[in-house]
């Protein structure tokens, strides 16, 4: 069971789910939205009215998860996740957007999935879409509103990379998966539109991030290439909030299918064992 915590200036406290609120034992209350989600959101953890991804940017990745161009990163997640849900626990995906990705794991494993992200539009509709699941809208670069080690496996898909509330989080024989996106990721569109496609191999950096507080594992590649339309290729740059360049309109309007490379670095880590667990207070 995975409990939630109460987030209102440093209390903590384990929070009692009713049907329409949660609620602490100090009486700080916070509302189930009507799709079932909750925002736990305080306003310090805001860095502006309406945080996260916007509306065209979580639609425009959802239609490109639905034209299955997450396929390959999905089953790579689910084989290496499938082992760790031999015995029950619970799955986090922290950057979780539209929500596509969690609910496809759970279709292949028994894990109860919760997704968190500070992007209201992106939780909105993976509330919309997968009732089943657990949504939270917070913060994942501060400290998130769950009691420690509530999670066997932990997700960063392109999403925040808080080792310190990563380690928190899972339990000492959990697993943190870190996908990045690989060097060639989107090297053709890249390309295309900003004349350039080179990248550089995050993947190598996240055992730098990662590497005090967990033992790096493996580097798994998930990659798929794919003939894609014009509207395809719009929702690409869109859910990358990359824009066509001036000058480069021209190139991309007379493209009428273009054949993509989608590819992620799945970074694979183990939390250190006896790390001590410290409180910690990000941002502040
Ligand atoms: C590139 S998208 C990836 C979405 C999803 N993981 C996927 O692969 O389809 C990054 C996501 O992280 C969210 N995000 C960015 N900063 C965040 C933060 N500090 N806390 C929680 N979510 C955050 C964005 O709103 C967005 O949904
Ligand atoms: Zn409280």
């Amino acid at each position: 069971m995975v409990t939630l915590t109460c987030p209102v200036r440093d209390c903590w406290r384990p929070l009692e789910a009713g049907p329409q609120t949660f609620r602490c034992e100090v009486g700080h209350s916070h509302d189930r939205a009507r799709r079932g989600y909750v925002n736990l959101l305080q306003p310090q953890d805001k860095r502006s009215v309406d945080p996260g991804d916007r509306r065209l940017a979580v639609e425009a990745r959802r239609r490109t998860a639905e034209r299955g161009l997450t396929g390959e990163l999905i089953r790579a997640l689910g084989n290496v996740i499938q082992p760790y849900f031999s015995k029950r626990g619970a799955l986090l995906d922290v950057g979780c957007g539209d929500g596509f990705i969690l609910d496809a794991l759970t279709k292949t494993n028994s894990f109860e999935g919760w997704g968190v992200d500070l992007s209201r539009e992106g939780i909105e509709l993976a509330a919309r879409s997968y009732p089943n699941l657990d949504w939270v809208i917070a913060n994942g670069d501060r400290r998130l509103p769950f009691a420690d080690a509530s999670f066997r496996v932990l997700l960063s898909i392109t999403g925040p990379k808080n080792a310190p509330e990563y380690r928190r989080l899972l339990e000492t024989d959990g697993l943190l998966i870190v996908a990045v996106s690989a060097p060639d990721d989107q090297a053709e569109l890249r390309e295309l539109v900003l004349g350039a496609a080179h990248a550089s191999d995050r993947s190598r950096r996240m055992q730098e991030v990662f590497g005090e507080l967990f033992e790096w594992r493996e580097t798994l590649e998930a990659r798929q290439t794919v003939n894609l339309d014009r509207a395809a290729l719009r929702d690409l740059l869109d859910g990358a909030y990359r824009g066509v360049r001036h000058g480069a309109k021209e190139r991309f309007d007379a493209v009428e299918t273009m054949v993509v490379t989608l590819s992620h670095s799945l970074v694979i880590f183990t939390p250190r064992p006896g790390t001590p667990k410290r409180r910690v207070r990000l941002g502040e």
